[in-house]
């Protein structure tokens, strides 16, 4: 019997909806975030980042400003401890970003140049407007389009194979009835969660100690050890309580900054991001243009399939958005072709964003579907399952499980698909025209090593130690229940520790693996624990304890495409006069394993569903060709879906049993953004007829297309 059918038979924990266990705490305050936890004797250091986007650091004038009131010091390339980048970090690549202030060149705007320290983070940032730094300046380019001269394909990347290829696309294309081929383009885009990253460092009885706002405090401490050439028993990094993550809470400069200011002033130190700081330093999702070519038998059965993604990189690192993988896993045909490619330009290095490839990806290849479906004069639901593999399209291997199906079946019967016409520009209500939409969802489903221990105390409480992140997700109250299942016992007797390195390493929160990973520690060492037990047995004071680490178990998972799925549906109004775009409805049905708590799940899914939406019709980062920075680099210049935006959103999930599977959980952190931004366009085509193939689907873009369309109808009206 699998952990997961045990655990649903006996207690019953995971599955009910239960609020947060350190909700209370996070309403009234109590909750201390990064930013806010006090130290004697704590200094504030602010970072001065780079004006021009590319060329040398000729001077920084510190003199001037260490004369002003509370400076202690100003950190640059002329004085700043040495660290050492040439280690496989997380993006499995030495990472050059990590090291500040060791060298003079500059390789985009809003790259640290200094960092002023100073008793208050007022006289810090004083200092920090006297100060000046002069650069030599060099040409930079940071345009980014389709068909970039310079576009390389990526070798040996070790997050992802850049290209995958099985027959001839190309003759498949030729003898395809039905041919889709059309361009998509999403913009830069950015993920700047509520709590700006914040870290305080500080030396402690020989171990460096690091309070911060992280995904991940073992991913933290293991490169700031390798940074700073330290024994990694000796850093210590914490992030009790993190308002928010979605891929950018990794590690950035300003950790690397505080641990340097610490060690040469001796006392602690604090960095704060604003958020003007948080659109150059802690990732941002890549601009993508993509090419879709799709080539299908007049029933709608691919013949030819080809996915080819442009995203953008820095001079620095090598990062890709992973666009066209969702092809590897959604659609199979005769020929199959799935290609990512990069350019280099003079901008900060693009970072993991919530569903990153899937998001922007998922814009392109369910728009294209959908077009398809047009062509064919197909149901587009209809479509999808003509084209449901049975095997990995590009690896041949069996699905863990694959209920899209279900979803989709679910998802139109509660959206009431079946009455939809599926001529376009048909419904009118006013000056609204209205329109339904759907999208395929689908995330990986993965697993990283983590330890756990869990303790049966004296008192007849447990204490489950697990370095698990909490980013807002739930994962404590999420451990709570999987421990009291496991462990047969009522929730209110578990209290979990989390987010501290000296806890043991464990997986971070990112790729959505964190639930499951850290539910399969918690299982193993309560299940350990529980043969220790025996029945009426004693407990000593120090109680009892149990310790896993899946590592082992993990490496023997049986090798198969284990991915959540899902189905999204979008009821959009359009008023082709003012170009106005109203999402009315969204509904997303999801195939994602176990559902630990209902209660936090349907939150995560309609966070990700009403990003979609942002990201449909609102987000758009604009880098000044000129200067080679943002404008408005600020929650008011950088557009996002308002409260008055967003509609009725609902979430549910069909069973989704895993037969072989040891957790039985999934991810859901990332799969409800996937698709959506496809469903809005595909409703906003219902709508009016027109296809938008850029995001965001913006008024002017809107109007513009509605003005092409009068036109080309008055040109067809004269030609008759
Ligand atoms: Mo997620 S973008 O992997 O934190």
């Amino acid at each position: 019997m699998t952990t997961t059918t045990r655990i649903a038979a006996v207690t019953g924990a995971v599955g009910s909806a239960r609020t947060r266990v350190e909700g209370r705490d996070k309403v009234t305050g109590a909750a201390r975030y990064a930013g806010e936890i006090p130290f004697a004797e704590l200094a504030h250091g602010w970072l001065v980042l780079s004006t021009v986007a590319r060329g040398r650091i000729r001077s920084v004038d510190d003199a001037p400003v260490l004369a002003m009131p509370g400076v202690l010091t100003v950190l640059h390339h002329g004085n700043a401890p040495r660290v050492e980048t040439d280690y496989v970090g997380m993006l499995g690549r030495p990472n050059p970003v990590l090291g500040i202030f060791q060298h003079d060149r500059v390789p985009f705007v809003g790259w640290p140049v200094a960092l002023v320290v100073a008793e208050t983070s007022e006289q810090a940032r004083e200092a920090v407007e006297a100060l000046v730094v002069r650069y030599d300046e060099e040409p930079h380019d940071v345009a980014f389009f389709a068909g970039h001269p310079s576009a390389y394909t990526p070798q040996d990347n070790p997050m992802l194979q850049a290209e995958t290829e099985k027959g001839d696309v190309e003759a498949q294309l030729d003898a395809s009835p039905v041919v889709v081929d059309e361009e998509y383009t999403t913009p830069e885009e950015h993920h700047n969660p509520m709590e700006p990253h914040a870290a305080t460092a500080r030396w402690d009885g020989g171990r460096l100690d690091v309070v911060d706002s992280n995904q991940g405090s073992t991913w933290v401490a293991s490169e700031l050890a390798q940074l700073f050439s330290l024994d990694p028993a000796s850093v210590r990094v914490r992030s009790e309580h993190v308002g928010g993550a979605f891929g950018s809470k990794g590690l950035s400069p300003h950790q690397v900054a505080a641990v340097m200011a610490t060690t040469v002033l001796h006392r602690p130190v604090r960095v704060v991001l604003t958020r003007r700081q948080m659109f150059s330093l802690v990732g941002f999702r890549s601009p993508t243009a993509q090419r879709i070519r799709l080539g299908a038998d007049a029933d709608g059965r691919l013949r030819a399939f080809d996915h080819q993604a442009l995203s953008l990189t820095s001079t620095v690192h090598e990062f890709i958005e992973s666009s066209a993988v969702l092809g590897r896993v959604m659609y199979d045909a005769d020929a199959h072709h799935t290609l990512h490619r990069l350019v280099r330009l003079d901008v900060p290095t693009p970072a993991w964003m919530r569903a990153p490839g899937e998001a922007p990806g998922s814009f392109a290849l369910e728009s294209a579907l959908d077009e398809l479906a047009a062509k064919c004069g197909m149901d587009p639901i209809a479509l999808r399952a003509r084209n449901e593999p049975e095997t990995g399209p590009v690896s041949g291997l069996p699905f863990s499980s694959r209920n899209v199906l279900a979803c989709f079946e679910e998802g139109a019967r509660r959206f009431g698909w079946a009455d939809r016409d599926p001529r376009p520009g048909l419904r009118r209500e006013g000056r609204w025209l209205l329109g339904t939409g759907t999208a395929a969802a689908t995330y990986p489903s993965g697993v990283g090593p983590s330890t756990a221990a869990v303790t049966a105390e004296s008192d007849g409480t447990f204490t489950v130690r697990i370095n698990a992140a909490d980013i807002g997700t739930g994962a404590r109250t999420a451990m709570t229940l999987v421990a009291a299942d496991a462990l047969e016992v009522d929730p209110d007797r578990i209290r979990v520790r989390i987010a501290d390195s000296d806890l043991g390493p464990a997986m971070f929160a990112g790729g959505s693996m964190g639930t499951r990973s850290w539910a399969w520690a918690v299982t193993v060492a309560a299940d350990e624990l529980r043969e220790r037990l025996s029945p009426g047995g004693g407990i000593p004071p120090e109680g009892i304890t149990a310790r896993s680490n899946t590592a082992e178990a993990i490496g023997a998972l049986a090798k198969k495409e284990r991915h959540s799925f899902g189905a999204q549906f979008a009821e959009v109004a359009v008023d082709v006069a003012t170009g106005e775009v109203r999402v009315r409805r969204l509904l997303g049905i999801y195939a994602a394993g176990t559902i630990v708590n209902p209660l936090t799940a349907r939150s995560q899914f309609i966070g990700g569903m009403t990003w979609g939406l942002s990201m449909a019709l609102h987000e758009e980062a604009i880098r000044d060709r000129a200067s080679g920075g943002h404008v408005g680099a600020d929650l008011a210049g950088y557009h996002f879906a308002a409260h008055a935006d967003v509609p009725l959103i609902e979430a549910d999930w069909v069973d989704d049993p895993v037969p072989d599977d040891p957790v039985g959980i999934k991810g859901i952190g990332e799969i409800g953004v996937v698709g959506v931004a496809a469903a809005i366009a595909n409703a906003v085509w219902h709508a009016t007829g027109v296809r938008h193939r850029d995001l965001p689907i913006r008024p002017d873009r809107v109007l513009r297309a509605a003005d092409g369309a009068r036109h080309r109808a008055a040109e067809g009206a004269r030609n008759a």
